[in-house]
Formats: structure tokens, C-alpha cells, sequence
């Protein structure tokens, strides 16, 4: 798929910073490219978004983010071939969970060409950002918060719709060991946790923290009603492998619909690899590994990628997953990036080139 970009306003930094940065040990989203989007909500209107030198931005006091956390964002990559063309991974798809997650959190949406020609307009300005080493991408982070003012509990009526970049590498080392949560919850019914609003993972920190403290990097969410239910991790779909069939937990309004997590399922389904999408419960999982038919597990999202688990703990006790040679995590990670690098075929047509 391809497109010419609607013609978006650039203004371009007098010096790039470009050469300060290290692309062999690039760590995850810590240093930022030169330009950003923005794009003002003001008078009932989305502005035309422009591209500007990367700034600080100022805010007054009483910008409604503060008080009541009205934002959302989303997470993307784009990734250079060896020829060095740039390539972006099912973008629409981001973009309709943008305004899905504008519309819950009382955002006003934003126009479908704002987004994509002001999208396509930066990752062509910043086409030298998007590292080519293996492995590393530009993480995309597009985002909205309320920038009006006042202490009124109310929706603000201004917004600030923002897409900023930074170069990244991987976003764990080796394998995660994730704590099955029991306590906290993420998510509630009816809630906000199939939006990415911010709150979502400001909730996350402290829970995850605690597990932290007791040697785990990650904390499987369990449904908040009866904690018997595996959901999600971190900024991760979850995947479980008992035998040979690869199961993930259904979406719903308490499980952000991952876009990786939907590539795996039909990756999955293409390699003939029998899929489950259901409820799986702490118990099943917990006997599947006592009797050694839980061959794997593993985290699936735009940052992480595929993220395999080493072992899990429950109730005070660890459960630790075989090291296996043929895993699917590998052979999905591969199969899903050599579609992003555009290294394979991309039968799904979910390439969508930056023309540069
Ligand atoms: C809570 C949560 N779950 C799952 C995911 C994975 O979603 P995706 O594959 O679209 O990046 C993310 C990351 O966006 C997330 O924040």
C-alpha cells in the first residue's frame, strides 16, 4: 500500500542532533528525533497539524492533564529495509484505536488524514532517524492530552494532538518472568482498559513495582472480578502454549486489542498452528506446567515485539517454562518481522510504505 501525503506545513531545525546520537547502543524511546507533529484542538476544531523542531512544551498550571488525566496515545514503529526504504506496520489499524481510545476518554477525534498525511509528512522528514541495525526501529508515539484549562471535573476545550519519535532498540533483554497477579487489578468492566489511556499504566506502576521487588520484570493481569483469568501484561497480549495449541485471552473492554496480537493469530492460523482464543484460568495454567504439557508462554505488542516468558509465579511458588529449541515465539517473531523489515512477502498486506 501506498500513498502521497496531503501537503502538512514542515519547519525544519537549523542544526540536527542527529550525529550525538549512538545507533549501536540505542536504548528503548529515551532520546528523540528532531521534528514532532502538532496539531491544536481549539473552537470546536482539530487545526492543520504541522511539523516542527522538537520543543518543549508549556503548560499552565491548571491544563486539565494535570487534574484529571485526560490523555491517550498510541505506540508504532516504522523499520528500514536493506535498501533502506521506510516502512510502517498496519497504521490504520493505530489510528482507529486512537479515536477508539479518544472517544472513551471524551477526547475529540481526530480526522483520519490529520493523522495518517501528518504520520507519513514526519517519518519522511525523519527518514535518517529510523535506524537500520537489526533489531531496531523509530518507536512512533503518537498522543493527545487535554492542554485547556480549569479545575472544573469537566472535559477540557482545548487539546494537543502530538506525534513524537525516538530511535529504539529492543525493549527487554532476554526472557521476562512475570508474577500472576492476585491483588490489583488493571482493568474493570466497563471501564477505560481497552483504551490506552495514560491512568491505565500510571495504575500499573505501583503493582508492578511490588513484583519488581520480588525478582519479576513484568505482572500477568488476572480479571478483576475473580483473579481466575489470565488477561494481559505490561503493554502485552499474553500467549500460552499447552501442547501444541497456541491460546490467547479474548478481547473485551478490559484487554487492549492488540495489533500484534491479531498479526499473531493469522501468522499463527497461516504456519497451520491450531489457535484458541478463550479464557484460560490461573488453574489451568498452573496444572499444565506441573504436568509438563505448558510448553510456552509469551508477551506480544509493538515495543516488545514477541517477548518470551522464562517462568511465572503464583501463590508464592515459581513455575519455570523448558527452554525449547523450535519454539513459536521464535518462528512468529521471525515470520512477523520479516514482514515489518519487508525481509518476506507480505501475503496480509499489512506493509505500508513512507515514500521518501
Ligand atoms: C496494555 C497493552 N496491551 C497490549 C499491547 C499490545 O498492543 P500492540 O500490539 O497494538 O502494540 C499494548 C501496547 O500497545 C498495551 O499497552
Amino acid at each position: 500500500m501506498e500513498t502521497v501525503a496531503n501537503k502538512i506545513a514542515v519547519e525544519k531545525v537549523k542544526s540536527s542532533k542527529i550525529q550525538d546520537v549512538d545507533f549501536d547502543n540505542l536504548s528503548f524511546g529515551s532520546v528523540y528525533s528532531d521534528h514532532m507533529l502538532v496539531c491544536d484542538y481549539k473552537d470546536g476544531k482539530w487545526n492543520a497539524p504541522k511539523v516542527v523542531p522538537y520543543q518543549p512544551i508549556t503548560l499552565d498550571p491548571s491544563a486539565k492533564i494535570f487534574h484529571y488525566g485526560q490523555s491517550i496515545f498510541e505506540g508504532m514503529k516504522a523499520y528500514k529495509d536493506e535498501d533502506g526504504k521506510v516502512w510502517l506496520f498496519r497504521p490504520l489499524e493505530n489510528f482507529k484505536r486512537f479515536n477508539r481510545s479518544a472517544q472513551r476518554l471524551a477526547i475529540p477525534e481526530v480526522p483520519e488524514s490529520y493523522f495518517m498525511d501528518g504520520l507519513n509528512t514526519l517519518i519522511q522528514v525523519e527518514s535518517d532517524w529510523v535506524p537500520q541495525n537489526p533489531g531496531s526501529s523509530l518507536y512512533i508515539r503518537p498522543f493527545i492530552f487535554a492542554s485547556g484549562n480549569g479545575f472544573h471535573a469537566s472535559p477540557a476545550n482545548e487539546y494537543k494532538f502530538i506525534i513524537a519519535c525516538a530511535p529504539s532498540g529492543a525493549y527487554f533483554s532476554g526472557k521476562v518472568k512475570v508474577l500472576i497477579e492476585e491483588t490489583y487489578s488493571r482493568a474493570a468492566n466497563g471501564g477505560v482498559g481497552y483504551a490506552k489511556a495514560g491512568g491505565n499504566y500510571a495504575g500499573q506502576f505501583y503493582p508492578t513495582k511490588l513484583a519488581a521487588d520480588k525478582g519479576y520484570q513484568q505482572v500477568i493481569w488476572t480479571d478483576d472480578n475473580t483473579h481466575e483469568f489470565i488477561e494481559e501484561a505490561g503493554a502485552m497480549n499474553v500467549f500460552v502454549r499447552i501442547n501444541d495449541t497456541l491460546m490467547t485471552a479474548p478481547t473485551s473492554d478490559r484487554i487492549l486489542d492488540g495489533i500484534t496480537r491479531k498479526s499473531i493469530l493469522d501468522i499463527a492460523k497461516d504456519e497451520g498452528i491450531k489457535t484458541e482464543v478463550r479464557k484460560i484460568s490461573v488453574h489451568e495454567l498452573v496444572e499444565a506446567a506441573e504436568n509438563g504439557s505448558l510448553k510456552e508462554m509469551f508477551g506480544a505488542g509493538t515495543a516488545a515485539v514477541v517477548s518470551p516468558i522464562s517462568g511465572f509465579g503464583y501463590h508464592g511458588k515459581d513455575y519455570d517454562l523448558p527452554d525449547l529449541k523450535d519454539s513459536y515465539a521464535s518462528l512468529l517473531k521471525k515470520r512477523i518481522t520479516d514482514i515489518q523489515y519487508n525481509r518476506a512477502e507480505d501475503k496480509f498486506g499489512w506493509r505500508y510504505e513512507v515514500i521518501q
